[in-house]
This record gives structure tokens, C-alpha cells and sequence, in this order.
């Protein structure tokens, strides 16, 4: 059998993620072959740039010799060890020291994990088990935004608010609760950033007063909702979280799975505005998506009380077998070399900057309600009226269609459901790959908009 057709009918067996099912089987795999630079070449052997870093995780881009060599070397000398028990591994050690010495001051300790949904989920437990252990059981309720994307754990897609994630997954659960999105262009209170700020906050606020805050364990937020449609909150966003969940005695959780390592210029995004969360959720381009990898960073006082609370000798009950996995610790530390000393922290900045700067100007076009972002993560949201922001009849199907002829001419992003698109380009990117980038996006747009009249 041909080897195209094996596969087709092979891929029946697989359900993907966050696929609409029928829809798949109806119209099969796009495979991919091979990828190098900012490139993915298909099965069929078209060759397209990459947009979007793989799912906003390949920020170092494909084929780094560097990150190949590391696994290669771990693969052959220590393929696996566990972390349990007091065993470890080189890689691993090393690599929890690298990032707390990188990340926010007072998050002093990791738990390493497979990735960003059981990094969120981890967070959630740890929080659970420091309450109880402080002898305060009944804070219990965690509060998140409206358009959140915290994965699809059972505990964390509750905090996830997007109607998919939830739909009969009977979430969010009773202790689980949203507050509006920080969205400047679509809030009800206009887009004006001071507006926004204290709305958020008040929000915060009023839900914390409504359940009491001896009942309140959390507040997580991403710094940029990523999922949601790439929202950018206005500048002083996640200070303003963490004053507020001091003033209020909670704790604040910053999800940085896909703002982590460069994607908004800094490491991390809390660096912007010096914040430091109590727990930090990490993932994506901690290995680059060379091999799977979360972790979750957790501030001196967490972990003191969880140390405590083993103080006769219980071993804390939370982990997996891969958690601290040598060949993911290997291959992010190689990864950590490429951001700091191989420049590609420095390249994005420079070039998240320019790619800024010129995607701005498509909002001079008809269709284009908002261009934002920082970094390399951007979103361009259509509007079909630019003076009501109204959107585009949901059958036009315009940001797919948007897509569809981007794709045609080599070049993948992501259309989110709504409307938006969303880039996030890798760190390797140079200024004539984001003219690239932007010259396709532009004819795609201008050929959606000629169909759509
Ligand atoms: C902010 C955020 N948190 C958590 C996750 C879940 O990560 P994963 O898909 O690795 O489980 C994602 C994934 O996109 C994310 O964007």
C-alpha cells in the first residue's frame, strides 16, 4: 500500500487534540515530514513558514544542532532516571538551579513535569496541600479570567474559560470562578487602559468579598491570554494582580507556559513589571518543543510549609515518572544556552520589535479591528465595521478563510474561532523572514476581503 494512503487510514485510530472529530475523518491529517529554521515541509513536500513556533513552543526554531547534540549525548549516557526517592539526575539538578536563578525573585524551587496542563494542575494541588498544611482547609477557591487558557487537566481546565474546555467536562466546578478579561478593545468600560486596570481589580475584589476571603486560595492569570485570543492587558497589569492579592491575602499564580523564554522579550514576562507570583507555571520553549517538559516554580514560603508538613518523614505525594526526565532537562538546558549566550533572547527583541512595528500597519486596512501584541506574540483581530467593531458574520468563516489562502502561498499561524488571528513567530526569526511573513498575511487578507464583498 502506498505509504500516504497507510497513513490516512493508520490516523483513524488517533484522536487528536482539540480537533473537531468529524470534521477530521471527513478531511484527514496535514502531515508533517520534516522542519528546519522556520520552515515545516509536508508529507506531500510543501514547504511552509512557520508563523506560530509549532503551538507557541518552538521558540529557538527547528533543527538547532546544539539541542540534537544534548539529546543524542543524554539519549546514550542516561536515557532515563527517575527523580523520586531521593535519586537524580545531572541535567535536572542542573536545570532547576539555572531556572530559579533565572526567574523572579523568591521562586527558589521547581516541580518539573510533563508539560503546561499538569504544571497548572501541579500548581493547583501544591496550593491545596499549603492551605491545609498551614491549617487553613477551608481556602479552597480559585478565581481565573474570562478567556483563560490554563490547559485541560481535570482541575485546570476549570480555570481554563473557554466554552470548549468546559463543555460536558463538568467544568468549572463550584470552587472554580472567572472575572472579565483585561481585553481593552472589547471592554464594556472602553478600551482606556486606566479603565480597564481598576475594572479588573474591582472585579477581583467583589468576587473575593462574595466568596470571603478565608475561603479564597488563588488568583491565576497568564500575562498575555494567549488562547483567548492573544489579549494583551494594558502595561502595569500583573503589578496590579499582585498588590491586589496581597491586599486580599491570596495567592497569585502567573501562568508564563507560552510568555516564558523570550516570547515577549524578557525570559519571562513577570520580568516586565517586576513581579514576582507565588507560583509560576512553565512549559513550551523551556525545551523548545524538542521533548516534552513543564515545570512549576513555587516561592520560598510555599515550600517551606510543604517541607514542614513532612517533617515526621511523609514524603509529599505528588509527581510522575518522567518528572525531572534527563533527556527533556538535557535538551532545555541546551535550549537555555540558545536564548542567553546563543542570542536568540537578544535576536527576538530586536526583531519582536520590528515585527510589531509592521504588523501594526494592517490596521489601516477595511477588516483589521486591532493589531496587538508584544514580542514575538501577536494577534490581529477583523472586524466588519470598524466603527462599532462588530464582527464578521460568523458563516464568512473569515479568519479561516484568511488562513486557507496564506497557507496556499507557504505560511501557517493560527485563526482562532473568533475571528483573531495569532502569531507567535520563533526567536530565530530575522527582519526579512517577518516580511516575509507580513507580505503573504497582507495579499491573504486582501484576497478574503475580495471574496467576502
Ligand atoms: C497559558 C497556558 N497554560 C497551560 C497550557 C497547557 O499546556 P500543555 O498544552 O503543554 O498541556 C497552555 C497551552 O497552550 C497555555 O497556553
Amino acid at each position: 500500500m502506498h505509504d500516504l494512503d497507510r497513513l490516512l487510514r493508520q490516523d483513524r485510530h488517533w484522536v487528536h487534540p482539540v480537533t473537531a472529530l468529524l470534521q477530521h475523518e471527513a478531511q484527514g491529517p496535514c502531515i508533517w515530514k520534516s522542519a528546519d529554521g522556520i520552515h515545516l515541509t509536508d508529507i506531500h513536500g510543501k514547504r511552509v513558514q512557520d508563523a506560530f513556533s509549532g503551538l507557541w513552543c518552538v521558540n529557538a526554531g527547528y533543527g538547532q544542532p546544539s539541542i540534537v547534540e544534548a539529546a543524542r549525548r543524554q539519549l546514550e549516557t542516561l536515557p532515563y532516571a527517575t527523580g523520586y526517592f531521593h535519586f537524580a539526575s545531572e541535567p535536572a539538578i542542573e536545570l532547576a538551579a539555572r531556572l530559579t536563578s533565572l526567574a523572579p525573585e523568591g521562586l527558589t524551587r521547581v516541580v518539573f513535569g510533563q508539560g503546561g496542563s499538569d504544571a497548572v494542575d501541579t500548581a493547583i494541588r501544591l496550593v491545596r496541600y499549603f492551605f491545609n498544611a498551614t491549617g487553613r482547609p477551608e481556602k479552597k477557591h480559585f478565581i481565573g479570567l474570562q478567556r483563560g487558557y490554563h490547559g485541560t487537566s481535570s482541575n485546570g481546565s476549570g480555570l481554563t474559560a473557554l466554552p470548549l474546555f468546559h463543555r460536558y467536562f463538568d467544568v468549572p466546578t463550584s470552587d472554580q470562578h472567572h472575572i472579565p478579561s483585561p481585553y481593552p478593545f472589547r471592554h464594556p468600560q472602553g478600551p482606556d487602559d486606566a479603565n480597564v486596570l481598576c475594572s479588573t481589580v474591582k472585579a477581583l475584589e467583589d468576587t473575593v468579598t462574595a466568596i470571603g476571603a478565608h475561603n479564597v486560595a488563588a488568583f491565576i492569570c497568564e500575562p498575555i491570554q494567549g488562547s483567548g485570543g492573544v489579549i494583551v492587558p494594558p502595561g502595569g497589569f500583573l503589578k496590579a494582580m499582585r498588590d491586589t492579592c496581597d491586599r486580599l491575602g491570596i495567592l497569585l499564580i502567573v501562568d508564563e507556559v507560552i510568555t516564558g523564554f523570550g516570547r515577549t522579550g524578557p525570559m519571562f514576562a513577570c520580568e516586565a513589571e517586576g513581579v514576582s507570583p507565588d507560583l509560576m507555571t512553565l512549559a513550551k520553549g523551556l525545551t523548545s518543543g524538542y521533548a516534552p517538559m513543564g515545570a512549576t516554580l513555587i516561592s520560598e514560603h510555599i515550600y517551606a510549609a510543604l517541607a514542614e508538613a513532612g517533617k515526621d518523614g511523609t514524603a509529599l505525594g505528588h509527581g510522575q515518572t518522567y518528572a525531572g526526565h534527563p533527556v527533556s532537562a538535557a535538551i532545555a538546558n541546551a535550549t537555555l544556552d540558545l536564548y542567553l549566550e546563543g542570542g536568540l533572547l537578544a535576536n527576538g527583541l530586536q526583531v519582536g520589535a520590528y515585527f510589531q512595528q509592521q504588523l501594526k500597519q494592517l490596521e489601516s486596512l477595511d477588516c483589521v479591528g486591532e493589531v496587538r501584541g508584544r514580542g514575538m506574540l501577536a494577534a490581529l483581530e477583523f472586524v466588519a465595521d470598524k466603527h462599532t467593531n462588530a464582527k464578521p458574520a460568523a458563516a464568512l468563516q473569515f479568519g479561516q478563510q484568511v488562513l486557507k489562502h496564506a497557507f496556499a502561498e507557504g505560511l501557517v499561524f493560527r485563526a482562532f474561532a473568533d475571528d483573531i488571528l495569532g502569531f507567535a513567530p520563533s526567536l530565530n526569526y530575522t527582519k526579512a523572514d517577518i516580511d516575509t511573513l507580513l507580505a503573504i498575511l497582507k495579499y491573504a487578507i486582501e484576497k478574503a476581503a475580495a471574496s467576502a464583498r
